[in-house]
């Protein structure tokens, strides 16, 4: 743990990640008792703003009704400078403020330590980087840096960037983030898997037919189009977000809870995964459908011909004992019919079973919205039908735990940053072996290769018109599309 005095830098403070994610993450931690008593908060960017200003800037997204005294608290604690992202004098001049701020409240030497979250973009890394390095480094306490996607493009511009990087901060001192590596039912996978008994003996491929991780939203890049076009969903979501949940769901036991002994067995997992390949991509891009424009009428989108994808159904194997010959799906996209994030676990049928229309069973970990665990469930009809139905063991959140109290996932990280677990953060080679899986697809899609197809759908519904028949060839079986479960979502 950082013991003694943090300052934590916010680099990018004027930008929208800071503004939405960052600070009231950070206004979370304040008003829970989680930061150091001797925390304080500087803003860091370009644009000039005066003290009021900035405060109006970092507070807008804060949601603090209820909590009015501790906001103005936590404002005392926030300050900003405006500066250059690549001149010495600059990050000098940070250096200057800190030093004075903890001189003033006498911290003591050895416990003046400085957290940098880089809320920056990609192209301002590197310089950023070396200039705290050179220039705002703390002498007489510790440092770390927080990085935030995207972690290069392709495996070439990632070992780049970890590279330059890595001659400023060691990996001790770093910390990239994956926002999904904060949620709640991410946390959970681990404890799911190896505090059951029942779960930890079927895990395997002779119980398990496939499994799909979802990712879906509602609405499309409105507005988000510039940054969008040039990644495209595979990297945006999937070859982060989703292949760490991955990871975690197919990963073998560490052999503690420690995050070196964690991130060994996801690295290792993730070596046992051959490049996708494009016969296991479905690749889609929306089109207008009820007044909802496509993604190419989107003005921040410059290219009027982009085959940039917008959704993508890929499969991954893992050559390894336990899932040879398993396919694991990873489906996201962009202006689909509903929000949801998902794990879906199909098992095998029974094995001579009698009850052949019994369907197979799944289980489901939803991680939002509305956190839920179930199982779908065989049952007797109840009553003197000896019919099997479709039924579930459910543990949604909302209705089993009281007072429930979820916090968002970048409170859960930057508090594991202070604490200085690694657990929840991507480690360099980890990095390196996730976007080995997905460079030569990228390549091929940015190249425009011949064997590339972009199918369209239409905004709002549940992706190309080729999904159903995609799935069913890993063995997806939909056939009790059937079963219902009035689910109560609790807004
Ligand atoms: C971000 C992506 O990393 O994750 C966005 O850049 C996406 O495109 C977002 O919308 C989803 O995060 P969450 O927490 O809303 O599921």
């Amino acid at each position: 743990e950082l013991h003694g005095a943090v300052t934590i830098i916010v680099l990018g403070a004027s930008g929208d990640l800071a503004k939405k994610k960052t600070f009231p993450a950070l206004f979370g931690l304040f008003r829970n008792g989680f930061l150091p008593a001797n925390t304080r908060i500087v803003g860091y960017a370009r644009t000039k703003m005066d003290h009021d200003q900035f405060i109006e800037r970092v507070t807008h997204y804060i949601k603090s009704k209820g909590y009015e005294g501790q906001l103005e608290e936590f404002k005392s604690i926030l300050s900003y400078l405006s500066g250059q992202y690549d001149n010495d004098e600059s990050f000098i001049n940070l250096d200057q403020t800190i030093r004075q701020s903890e001189e003033e409240r006498k911290i003591e030497v050895g416990k003046r330590h400085r957290v940098f979250y880089m809320a920056l973009p990609p192209s301002v890394f590197i310089p950023v980087a070396k200039g705290l390095k050179k220039n705002a480094y703390a002498k007489e306490g510790l440092n770390r840096i927080v990085v935030e996607k995207p972690f290069g493009e392709d495996s070439e511009s990632s070992a780049r960037l970890a590279k330059e990087l890595g001659a400023c901060f060691t990996e001790e001192e770093t910390f990239r983030i994956d926002h999904y590596l904060g949620k709640e039912m991410v946390k959970n996978v681990m404890m799911v898997r190896f505090a059951n008994i029942f779960f930890s003996q079927i895990w395997n491929r002779s119980n398990i037919d496939n499994i799909q991780i979802t990712f879906k939203e509602p609405f499309g890049t409105e507005g988000r189009g510039g940054y969008f076009d040039e990644f495209g969903i595979i990297r945006d979501v999937m070859q982060n977000h989703l292949l760490q949940v991955l990871s975690l769901i197919a990963m073998e036991r560490p052999i503690s809870t420690d995050a070196e002994a964690i991130r060994d067995e996801k690295v290792k997992v993730l070596k046992c995964i051959p490049p996708i390949s494009v016969n296991d991509a479905l690749l889609g891009q929306y089109v207008a459908a009820n007044g909802k424009p496509s993604y190419l009428d989107d003005e921040t989108i410059k290219n009027k011909d982009s085959l940039t994808p917008t959704f993508a159904a890929l499969v991954l194997f893992i050559q390894n004992e336990r899932w040879e010959g398993v396919p694991f799906i990873l489906k996201a996209g962009k202006a689909l019919n509903e929000a949801k994030v998902e794990v879906r676990i199909q098992f095998r049928n029974v094995a001579g079973s009698l009850y052949r229309n019994a369907a197979r069973n799944e289980l489901v970990m939803r991680v939002q919205p509305d956190e839920a665990v179930y199982i779908k469930f065989n049952n007797k009809q109840p009553g003197l039908s000896y019919q099997t139905i479709q039924t579930e063991l459910d543990l949604t959140y909302h209705n089993r735990y009281t007072d429930l109290n979820i916090p968002d996932a970048y409170e859960s990280l930057i508090l594991d940053v202070l604490r200085n677990d690694h657990s929840n953060f991507v480690r360099d080679d980890e990095l390196e072996a996730a976007w080995k899986i997905f460079t030569p697809l990228l390549h091929k899609i940015d190249a425009h290769h011949q064997d590339i197809k972009l199918s369209n759908y239409t905004y709002g519904s549940r992706g190309p018109a080729e999904l159903d028949d995609f799935m069913k060839k890993y063995g997806y079986d939909r056939s009790n599309v059937n079963y219902s479960w009035p689910v109560q979502s609790v807004a």
